[in-house]
């Protein structure tokens, strides 16, 4: 099964035609190459209810995955976090963790990001930061991990015992 994936960009110059939006491209081209189906890719400004509105129109639409990037550092306007635990109705502590463990053996500024994730339905939301070097890493480290995440949550396996 492809996973219906949606791609939000946080980022105020991205939505004003400022600067190419290379993070959301980075991640669709690492999905699709990994067997998601991308329905929608938008960017959006750094506003809290236009992101939170954005992803629960996602869910609403059945998208399965949503993987937003920017917006989750110390910025004045870096608001995705919130705009993330606003719609969701489970946290999912060990993505956000995963990601930062990794990415510290990489950089200490790994530290600066508030990335979380969550549940709404059958919706899983994961926050990636927002360089495109940053989404490959994170991506990649938790992506083996995810499809299992996936099938558990949309009823698809009930068995998380490793076959392999
Ligand atoms: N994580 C990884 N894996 N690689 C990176 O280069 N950059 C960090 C951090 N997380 C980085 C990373 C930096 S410099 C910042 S400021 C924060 O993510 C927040 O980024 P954001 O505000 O663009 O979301």
């Amino acid at each position: 099964m492809k996973f219906k994936t949606g791609v939000i960009t946080a980022s105020d110059k991205g939505y004003a035609g400022e600067r190419e939006d290379l993070s959301g491209k980075k991640i669709v081209s690492i999905m699709e190459e990994n067997g998601y189906e991308i329905v929608k890719t938008i960017i959006l400004p750094d506003d809290k209810e236009m992101l939170a509105n954005e992803m629960i129109a996602m869910c609403d639409a059945g998208i399965n995955l949503i993987l937003t990037t920017g917006g989750t550092g110390f910025s004045p306007r870096d608001i995705t976090p919130e705009a993330t635990k606003q719609v969701i109705e489970k946290e999912v502590n060990g993505i956000p963790m995963a990601i930062l463990n990794y990415s510290l053996t990489i950089t200490d500024r790994a530290m600066l990001s508030r990335a979380t994730a969550g549940i709404r339905g059958n919706t899983l939301i994961i926050n990636l930061p927002g360089s495109p070097k940053a989404v490959e890493e994170a991506l990649v480290y938790i992506l083996p991990s995810l499809k299992h995440g996936m099938e558990i949550m949309l009823g698809l396996d009930a068995e998380c015992a490793r076959k392999d």
